[in-house]
């Protein structure tokens, strides 16, 4: 009898089929028993460095973070242990999700000392408590507005929490961290640890990527940087200007490895880092971004004339159909817009719902775009445009005259779209996006 157990760790990573054979005759075989089994492997830690293993957990099949961000690659929750010569430390933990992943490599553990909280968001710390039952012994470590949010969301008793300060440093014996305060990469209290004789930054949120993968670091550039790109809209752009302080302050150390608790390991921390210069820059790229809803063709019908008007004019421009669009795509494009222009039918007055959630959504976003407008159309009369307009107040726009049609466009609709398209052009020449 010979049992087999087969596995396709690309297509299906979950999926285990163990065969039982008897052996027939020749190379012929017999299958006594077939049992599938569909489940998350247990393996062991993945050495990054002498001592120091990542604990990564893939979510294969999660779709929705935060109830509102898309995940089409799904994604990971990366939790590391450090053991020094004197301690051992816990840098965050995983998803509550994927507790038996982290569990089961602790498994030979016998003693934790220290669990480091980088940041209070259940992705990362909803285990701290689960961990301390394991450890009764170990002190949580973050930083001060951290100790607030973990005892308040997670419920973790005062006592067990110990403030890091900026800057201060934690002896294992043979290894040292440094905590260095970077907040708001996500929440307030979010903090990074410098590893100072592997010179390894551990940042938590930032610099991550939402992708499940068994690669420990970045094997596909052009994917993890589509990746990284998706999650920074979604997530960092908001804090852009925070951001900023934030990478001179990790300039000043030497950097061998940037370690996420999402996605990828960067063993090139330069790739991720000047992606992240570019995205922060407050100088946007030659692009416009064209949201749009169209119910009966109208407002189609204006993007397209738009789109093609714009091109001619050397802008490139890229327009999002709200009713099919990843929204994940919408932030990515809005990374790099020059100007927004907002394309919605009127719906009982107002704008469509879906273009009023897009409006919004990019109002919290907050891209550095520099202009913006709306096309819309309308049957019998509405506010669309008015009402659009004040959904982004926090957008630093300037808003260049919107384009209002009644029915069908018609002749002196599509010249009012040529003239939009220049105006935009010209204003994308003036502030040196577009140079030709
Ligand atoms: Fe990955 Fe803000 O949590």
């Amino acid at each position: 009898m010979i049992n087999l157990i087969m596995r396709n760790t690309k297509k299906y990573p979950k999926l285990q089929i163990h065969l039982t054979l008897s052996k027939n005759s020749g190379s012929r075989y017999n299958v006594l028993k077939i049992k599938c089994e569909y489940k998350n492997y247990i393996m062991n830690p993945s050495k990054i460095k002498e001592n120091v293993l990542l604990i990564k957990a893939n979510d294969w099949d999660r779709r929705l973070f935060d109830s509102l961000i898309p995940l089409p690659d799904g994604t990971s929750y990366n939790a590391y242990l450090i053991k020094g010569s004197e301690k051992t430390v816990l840098l965050d933990t995983v998803d509550p999700g994927t507790a038996d992943v982290l569990l089961s490599q602790l498994k030979n553990i016998k003693s934790l000392d220290f669990i480091v909280s980088h940041h209070a968001e259940q992705d990362h710390s909803g285990l701290i408590p689960r961990i301390l039952e394991k450890y009764p012994m170990a002190k949580v470590i973050t930083s001060l507005k951290g100790k607030e949010m973990i005892v308040d969301h997670l419920r973790v008793p005062e006592e067990k929490v110990t403030v890091a300060e900026d800057g201060e440093e934690l002896s294992l014996g043979d290894k040292t961290l440094k905590f260095i305060y970077t907040p708001w990469v996500h929440w307030p209290e979010t903090m990074s640890t410098y590893l100072k004789e592997d010179r390894i930054l551990f940042t938590c949120d930032l610099f991550g990527s939402h992708i499940a993968s068994t690669d420990i670091y970045v094997t596909d550039e052009k994917k993890v940087y589509e990746a990284a790109k998706r999650y920074f809209a979604e997530i960092m752009m908001p804090f852009r200007t925070i951001i900023k302080k934030n990478l001179q302050k990790i300039n000043e150390y030497e950097i061998d490895i940037i370690a996420p608790s999402h996605g990828a390991i960067y063993d090139k921390p330069n790739f991720i880092q000047s992606a992240y210069k570019d995205w922060i820059s407050d100088t946007p790229k030659n692009v416009v971004v064209i949201p749009y809803i169209s119910m009966h063709g109208s407002t189609e019908k204006m993007v397209q004339h738009l789109r093609a008007a714009l091109s001619k004019s050397g802008v490139t421009a890229h327009q999002f159909d709200l009713a099919a669009t990843d929204i994940g795509e919408l932030a990515i494009a809005l990374v790099d817009a020059a100007t927004i222009v907002i394309g919605t039918p009127t719906v009982l007055a107002g704008p469509h719902p879906n273009v009023a959630y897009a409006a919004q959504l990019a109002n919290l976003l907050r891209p550095k775009a520099k202009f913006a407008s709306v096309i819309a159309s309308y049957g019998w009369g509405g506010k669309a445009i008015e009402q659009i307009a004040g959904m982004i107040p926090n957008l630093k726009v300037e808003i260049i005259e919107p384009v209002l049609v009644k029915g069908y466009p018609k002749e002196k609709d599509f010249k009012a779209l040529d003239k939009l398209a220049d105006t935009i052009a010209r204003k994308h020449k003036e502030n040196g996006f577009l140079r030709i």
